[in-house]
């Protein structure tokens, strides 16, 4: 059985309870991340620090942990969960809420407690052939909020455009504001146009994605043109190659949209190269030569 961190204490997964009035069952009042970790290294540690502390300034809640002390806690977690399959990596899923009010209220209670909860997972060995095969995707109206910038646990737009992908025989939506691409109800999107590699710029309608911000340093850093600008549905329609990209997916290619093939029906050139590139990254970081 895993072993999941608590309001301070390391406890079998069938032993952390929290109470029904904690804000985070009642309201989904609170935020969360999900930081890879290969090899027991962590990808990018203080960005996702940094996202979450946007995240909390955002609902007005307090950091509850100092950068060191969720480090420590994450480190210790990890430690806690050794590895059990073949897969050394693993994700870390935590979550802060505005804890347990003595009644139900939709204004923030007076004293706060925060709840703090952290588990980890497996991440999946990534196989390149598989991946190579790509997967489905449909578009759909982004019907989500106007603070997608902040990672709330409050997901029920995301998970409702997710089935309906599912529903659809698609593996992941693309979300269209307004005619313009967002991201995917659970990643961001990248698209090959005209030979340019394109992604939305940040901003209140999607999540800073930190595989995101990865892919752009890495495409800078290997001469693949890029542009952070805002694309259309039609442009998409049109694009030579399109990935999603997240924390345990990495880097998704989308061979089929809305039931037509992208480009020939098969990961494109740029991707090849990409997903190398990532994958020498992540040696590198289990070797410590990268954060
Ligand atoms: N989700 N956009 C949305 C809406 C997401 O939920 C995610 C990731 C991303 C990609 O962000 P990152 O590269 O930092 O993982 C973009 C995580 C993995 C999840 O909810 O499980």
């Amino acid at each position: 059985m895993s072993v999941v961190y608590l309001n301070g204490e390391y406890l079998p997964l069938d032993q952390a309870k929290i109470s029904v009035l904690d804000r985070g069952f009642l309201f989904a009042d609170g935020v969360y991340e999900v930081i890879p970790a290969y090899g027991g290294r962590l990808l990018r540690m203080q960005e996702h620090m940094q996202r979450l502390q946007n995240s909390l300034d955002a609902i007005r809640l307090k950091n509850p942990l100092s950068s060191q002390q969720w480090l420590s806690i994450v480190e210790k977690l990890l430690i806690e969960n050794p590895n059990s399959g073949p897969g050394e990596d693993k994700s870390v899923y935590l979550q802060v809420t505005r804890g347990v009010a003595a009644k139900r209220n939709h204004g923030f209670p007076e004293e706060v407690n925060q709840t703090v909860f952290m588990m980890v997972n497996e991440l999946a060995p990534v196989n390149k052939e598989e991946l190579r095969k790509g997967v489905s995707a449909i578009t759909l109206d982004d019907i989500r909020w106007k603070a997608c910038n902040v990672k709330s646990i409050s997901l029920l737009g995301n998970i409702l455009l997710r089935q309906q992908a599912h529903d659809n025989d698609a593996a992941e939506a693309i979300l269209i504001n307004d005619g313009l691409v967002t991201e995917g109800a659970a990643s961001n999107v990248f698209a090959v146009i005209n030979d340019v590699l394109v992604t939305a710029p940040t901003g209140t309608q999607l999540l800073p994605g930190i595989t995101r911000d990865l892919i752009i340093e890495l495409a800078v850093k290997n001469n693949i043109s890029y542009e952070e600008r805002d694309f259309t549905e039609q442009e998409l329609l049109m694009a030579s190659e399109i990935w999603f990209t997240s924390s345990t997916k990495e880097i998704l290619p989308v061979v089929e949209l809305n039931g037509n093939l992208v480009a020939n029906g098969k990961s494109g050139p740029i991707w090849e190269k990409m997903i190398d590139i990532y994958q020498t990254y992540k040696i590198k970081l289990r070797l410590g030569e990268s954060s």
